[in-house]
């Protein structure tokens, strides 16, 4: 399965560079508040789906941007366009996103980054790796010295209790922060230990499945904003695990 999501993942890439290359002929429509997707989000959900119902066909699948098909025991949790927005602005910061599910258990994950040429995978218990290299969470210890990274999907739904107040707290604790704009490649980035710690609020389960398992398997604890651990796309807290606890008491 493994190579076969590897080489699934870098061929919807392609695609997905096909679209952004004549963006401005691209049809972009408003899914939602503050919710963009274009052509190529469903031409390469697609194109994903229709390979693994081909390689896997009592397998269950849950996209982003189709109806949901179940499975017997296993299903695949699929973002095509993970950071469409960017995709649109012709940003570099973008990623595709496919996991497995079996019997409630994310077993296995890939995040690809076709412009950055980074590929990302992990299979429960193995480790993680990037470009085939493994790699671990950061050293970092004090969050004062800490970079770390969230998004703002919480903004779409219009919540009074959003991330605002919450990154001003914490922005004013830490060395530096990034809202990259692919909750996926940010999962991934804790794990590689480009990030000390991501958190967002408001996602939805193909956001991160892939990314939670890779950031797991690198070392990085998977919380929700009160320190349960587990993944909770309403609540997901990732770090290196030496600033959770410092992180824990400004969410
Ligand atoms: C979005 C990205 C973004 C996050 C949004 C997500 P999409 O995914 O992951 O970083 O802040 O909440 O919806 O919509 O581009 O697939
Ligand atoms: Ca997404
Ligand atoms: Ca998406």
């Amino acid at each position: 399965m493994k190579k076969l999501i590897q080489a699934l993942i870098v061929e919807a890439g392609l695609i997905a560079l096909q679209y952004q290359s004549r963006i401005d002929t691209v049809q972009i429509t408003e899914k939602g508040a503050k919710d963009l997707v274009t052509e190529a989000d469903i031409a390469v959900e697609d194109h994903i789906r229709k390979k693994l119902a081909a390689a896997t066909p009592d397998f269950g699948f849950l996209g982003e941007e189709s109806l949901e098909t179940l499975g017997e025991k296993s299903r695949w949790i699929v973002d095509p366009i993970d950071g469409t927005h960017s995709f649109i602005h012709g940003q570099y910061y973008w990623s595709i996103s496919i996991a497995l599910e079996t019997e409630g258990e994310i077993c296995l994950g890939a995040v690809y980054a076709p412009l950055l040429k980074d590929l990302y995978v992990a299979e429960k218990g193995k480790g993680a790796l990037k470009n085939d290299q493994k790699i671990k969470t950061s050293d970092t210890s004090e969050l004062a010295q800490a970079m770390v990274g969230t998004g703002f999907a919480c903004l779409r739904a219009n919540l009074k209790e959003n991330n605002l107040a919450r990154f001003c707290r914490i922005a004013s604790r830490t060395m530096d922060q990034r809202r990259f704009g692919s909750a996926a490649l940010d999962c991934c980035l804790v794990g590689d230990g480009q990030l000390d710690a991501f958190w967002e609020q408001q996602l939805n389960l193909y956001d991160v499945a892939a990314g939670a398992l890779i950031a797991a398997e690198a070392g990085a604890t998977v919380t929700d904003f009160s320190g349960r651990p587990g993944l909770n796309p309403q609540a997901v807290l990732i770090t290196n695990g030496r600033v959770l606890a410092e992180l824990l008491e400004l969410m």
